[in-house]
């Protein structure tokens, strides 16, 4: 059993203990799936606020769901369509404040208010896509977005 306390008190140093506990949760593993099981199992526990925490992979040019945290959720999304599907088209990180607000979000669980959605991108390839939503509007700030490129720069290694 791992038991990863991270309680900081501030967002740089949470992230900082996140990203150290990632490194070590997936060093020496090679298998995507046990490594994105534990990384989604890792942020849920550690990041507060979250209803969804997980993982879409890019199955021959679509996205399906990986493993999660969080409600039962919609398997697959093609690119382009929904908050997922804008970062994989784009290859861009998606902050969204207000989902509803968002065109053609996809409403997995109505709880969800914001989202943040982060490409895992290895040599120009998009391997998968990390997606955090939250009942809160407005819930991912700079902060939360420079952390998860950093979650996702060390994933990209371990997919
Ligand atoms: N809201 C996402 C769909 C995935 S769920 O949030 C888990 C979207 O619009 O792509």
């Amino acid at each position: 059993m791992y038991d990863f306390k991270i309680a900081a008190a501030d967002k740089t140093t949470l992230y900082h203990d996140l990203a150290s506990a990632l490194e070590g949760l997936v060093a020496g593993e090679p298998d995507p799936v046990a490594n994105t099981a534990n990384a989604a199992a890792l942020i849920w526990e550690t990041l507060p606020d979250l209803n969804w925490a997980g993982f879409y992979r890019n199955v021959g040019g679509e996205l399906v769901v990986g493993p999660f945290q969080g409600r039962p959720a919609c398997i697959r999304i093609k690119f382009g369509e929904g908050v997922c599907g804008a970062a994989a088209a784009t290859l861009q990180v998606q902050r969204i404040d207000d989902v509803h607000a968002f065109a053609g979000h996809i409403a997995c669980d109505a709880a969800s208010n914001s989202e943040l959605v982060v490409p895992i991108v290895r040599d120009g390839q998009l391997l998968a896509v990390l997606d955090l939503d939250s009942p809160k509007t407005a819930r991912f700030t700079d902060e939360d977005e420079a952390g998860c490129l950093k979650l996702a720069e060390i994933l990209a290694k371990a997919l």
